[in-house]
């Protein structure tokens, strides 16, 4: 036990998506299934998972867009196992608003140079007119929706390492000033499919427009697969696999031995992209042939997924209001009085 009762037996895994798409193949094998591996390892972990729809208006402000995006991020976790619990938590960020309050106590102890540094501002500073200031504090606010749980490890992708790092920096900061009351975080990234290609060969993003959603249909799969760009090796040719989109993303959705014979026949040649591709879009399709169907059910039933979000947000909001009294407290803060 620490100074928060907490029990440290335990793991406390966090981690959040913004709502400002469809997850895709390189969220999922990137972000959403290791999650769900590492909180699946032991039965005593608690999670958090979260949609992180506040960091979302930093760049989108369609209401629609924002409950579509929602809905499809929660029903990609459900149906890819994961489901909430009394320790399993799937939330929206914006049903807990206690994490903004922390966000304002957390500014209080973040060097402006810290901001500054930020990759996610410092790619779009140059465009002053395309940012807010909710863009410049993002990484504020991410530090307040780690440290709110005590999360102990957040698997994240690899272009959140300095977001991890700042949050570790604030809470010892904080710690410094008011006594050892936040957890530092571990980051958990997954280096090995840190980056998935996307269909012209850059890293897969929303942003790019280079998807592949393996939860969409069996048509809309192979049509996205087809796009992926190759280069002008003739069939008859020996191609090198490792430089190849198509085999990049078959590697992490076939088994080994697949993955082997595809090598192998990019290697001998005679083996033509068309026909690699054929052979991704299946793989794909079969890997993902439950979860899609429950994908389909979730979008079909928008009312299964609001029970099963405000069911587990209550859960969260004692959590959050718990820890946050003890933050206020140490601040030299009163505790709130409320009802709840
Ligand atoms: N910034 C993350 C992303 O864009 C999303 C996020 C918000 C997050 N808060 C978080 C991830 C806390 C992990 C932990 O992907």
């Amino acid at each position: 036990m620490n100074l928060l009762n907490l029990p440290m037996a335990t793991k406390r895994i966090l981690t959040g998506m913004q709502s400002t798409g469809i997850p895709h193949l390189g969220n999922i094998l990137g972000a959403i299934e290791p999650a769900i591996a590492l909180i699946k390892e032991d039965e005593k972990n608690a999670s958090y998972i979260f949609v992180a729809d506040l960091h979302a208006l930093t760049s989108q402000h369609h209401p629609d867009k924002q409950r579509k995006h929602t809905h499809a991020n929660v029903a990609t976790w459900l149906s890819l196992g994961y489901q909430p619990s009394e320790s399993r938590h799937l939330y929206r960020q914006s049903q807990v608003p206690q994490v903004c309050e922390l966000t304002w106590y957390l500014a209080t102890h973040t060097p402006f140079p810290t901001l500054t540094n930020a990759h996610a501002y410092k790619e779009r500073a140059e465009k002053p007119a395309t940012i807010n200031a909710a863009l410049f504090t993002y990484p504020i606010l991410m530090a307040a929706d780690i440290l709110l749980y005590h999360s102990t490890h957040v698997p994240v992708g690899k272009d959140q390492k300095q977001h991890l790092e700042i949050t570790r920096d604030i809470a010892q900061r904080f710690n410094n000033t008011y006594g050892t009351l936040l957890t530092l975080p571990e980051p958990i990234i997954q280096e090995r499919i840190a980056t998935i290609p996307g269909t012209d060969g850059r890293k897969m993003s929303k942003s790019y427009g280079n998807t592949i959603q393996p939860l969409a249909t069996a048509e809309a799969i192979t049509q996205a697969v087809m796009k992926i760009k190759t280069d002008s090796t003739p069939l008859s040719d020996p191609k090198d696999p490792d430089r190849c989109a198509v085999f990049q993303i078959y590697q992490h959705v076939a088994t080994p031995e697949q993955a082997m014979t595809m090598r192998n026949q990019y290697q001998a040649g005679g083996y033509g992209y068309g026909e690699a591709k054929k052979a991704l879009a299946h793989a794909i399709v079969e890997k993902y042939r439950m979860p899609r169907e429950r994908f389909a059910h979730y979008m079909a039933n928008p009312a299964l997924i609001e029970e099963t979000l405000t069911k587990s947000e209550e859960q969260v909001r004692k959590v959050a209001n718990k820890n946050l009294g003890a933050i206020r407290r140490a601040m030299g803060f009163s505790t709130l009085n409320t009802t709840d």
